[in-house]
């Protein structure tokens, strides 16, 4: 496994953005701009009420439709959250776990980001679980031991076998809807040492097999620059995927 044999994944999470109306018109307008590159994986994270109308509009397509969260037992009283199953249910594939936004403002951490992303992995979901430093943690230059520590707080428990359901997305906090993009390099280095921890965790060849994403003010002029770089597997990108044609610019950077 390389950058050549592992997948490519360029995913849009939309945070809170789009009512069910709006996101039948998108994927209705993005299908065919998208049809036949089938070069990377292309997923849609939407909120929880466009899951149904996002999962109907893309039948028949090559956009598979993600959520935003999901929540770590199979039931119960716990107002506001969704099953797993509950996902699967309705059509979803995918699901992003231990944004920057969950960590920042929900009270999210290592621990229920980790157990999220069992529950994910359990349930046969693709977790695409981000880490990423703010700038304070980067300028006393604790990039690298924070990244590690957070894949492998996400990692704990995961079998091996199941890596293969499991995305990692390397988003600098301060890089997440301010405009400023890691550099090329920088946002190399990020998914490097986010590969290393999980050749720590899993060994030389599951590192080489997981695919990292970078996320983070990508959009349609930066995407082919980032996308080139050998630890670059892909995106998850925020704003720029609200828009048909800057989704479709950086869906054309990964082919
Ligand atoms: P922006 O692309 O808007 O910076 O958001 C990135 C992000 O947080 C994706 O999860």
């Amino acid at each position: 496994m390389n950058k050549a044999t592992r997948r490519t994944v360029i995913a849009g999470n939309w945070k809170m953005n789009m009512t069910p109306s709006q996101t039948t018109a998108f994927i209705k307008e993005l299908a065919p701009m998208v049809a036949g590159k089938d070069g990377c994986d292309i997923v849609l994270c939407v909120p929880a009420v466009d899951i149904t109308p996002a999962v109907e509009a893309a039948k028949g397509t090559n956009i598979k439709v993600g959520a935003e969260n999901v929540h770590y037992k199979e039931s119960g009283a716990y107002t506001g959250e969704l099953s797993a199953k509950m996902l699967t249910e309705c059509g979803v594939e995918y699901v992003v776990i231990g944004h920057s936004e969950r960590r920042q403002y929900f009270g999210e951490t290592d621990q229920t980001v980790n157990l999220r992303t069992l529950a994910a992995v359990n349930a046969g979901l693709t977790a695409i679980v981000c880490v990423g430093e703010t700038l304070e943690q980067r300028e006393l230059g604790y990039t690298e031991t924070l990244l590690k520590y957070q894949t492998k707080m996400a990692l704990t428990n995961v079998k091996a076998e199941q890596l293969k359901n499991i995305i990692i997305a390397y988003e600098p906090v301060w890089a997440i809807g301010t405009g400023v993009t890691a550099t090329a390099d920088q946002a190399d280095e990020g998914n490097g040492f986010v590969r290393a921890a999980v050749a720590e965790m899993f060994g030389a060849e599951a590192a080489e097999a997981i695919t990292v994403q970078y996320g983070g003010s990508m959009n349609a002029k930066n995407a082919a620059e980032l996308l080139s770089k050998v630890n670059v597997d892909g995106g998850l990108i925020g704003g720029a995927s609200l828009k048909t044609a800057d989704f479709t610019v950086i869906v054309d950077a990964a082919q």
